[in-house]
């Protein structure tokens, strides 16, 4: 996980629901998984609840909401964030991708199936943003070493797997044969 964008505060006895259903007095215009989008925002709405609760696009993850477990993370012009520290008014002009993006019409994206592949998903909850922090590592780095990846997943936490299936699924994709 590299820099986070913008940080914002995340009041703790403030539901997500209850900040996305605050005045969503602000439009947002960005480019969501490769389409234009334009969607009204309370000023002080966290990416990760408009995605998950604005949108509909629950692949996106939030454990902790404080920007320790990665379960957020989402891609924001190339560069892997954690969604749950995002204001959703910073992404306005920018691109963003998150798991939903990445499967094609007819497959899934090579790093998800290295993943299932390699046995790296085991309850699943941590994976979108693995599979997010992965792919802005190869979009980068097609080349990764085994440092590279351990650095790009170091904001990621995984409570089942140990780590070990997951480094060999993003090895598998950085080294497979065209
Ligand atoms: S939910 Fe965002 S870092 Fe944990
Ligand atoms: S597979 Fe369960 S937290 Fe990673």
């Amino acid at each position: 996980m590299t820099s986070d964008v913008q940080l914002a505060t995340r009041p703790a006895d403030v539901s997500a629901r209850d900040r996305v259903d605050a005045a969503k007095n602000l439009v947002v215009s960005f480019v969501l998984n490769g389409k234009p989008l334009s969607v009204a925002v309370a000023p002080t709405e966290l990416l990760a609840d408009t995605l998950r609760e604005g949108l509909g696009l629950t692949g996106t993850k939030v454990a902790c909401g404080t920007g320790d477990c990665g379960t957020c993370t989402a891609i924001l012009d190339g560069e892997a964030v954690r969604s749950c520290l995002m204001l959703t008014a910073m992404v306005a002009g920018k691109t963003v991708e998150t798991i939903e993006g990445l499967a094609g019409e007819s497959d899934i994206h090579p790093i998800q199936q290295a993943f299932i592949d390699t046995g790296a998903v085991q309850c699943g909850y941590c994976t979108p943003g693995m599979i997010l922090a992965a792919k802005a590592l190869l979009d980068e780095n097609p080349k990764p070493s085994a440092d590279d990846i351990k650095e790009a997943i170091s904001g990621n936490l995984c409570r089942c797997t140990g780590y070990t299936k997951i480094i060999e699924a993003i090895d598998k994709v950085a080294n497979a044969v065209a």
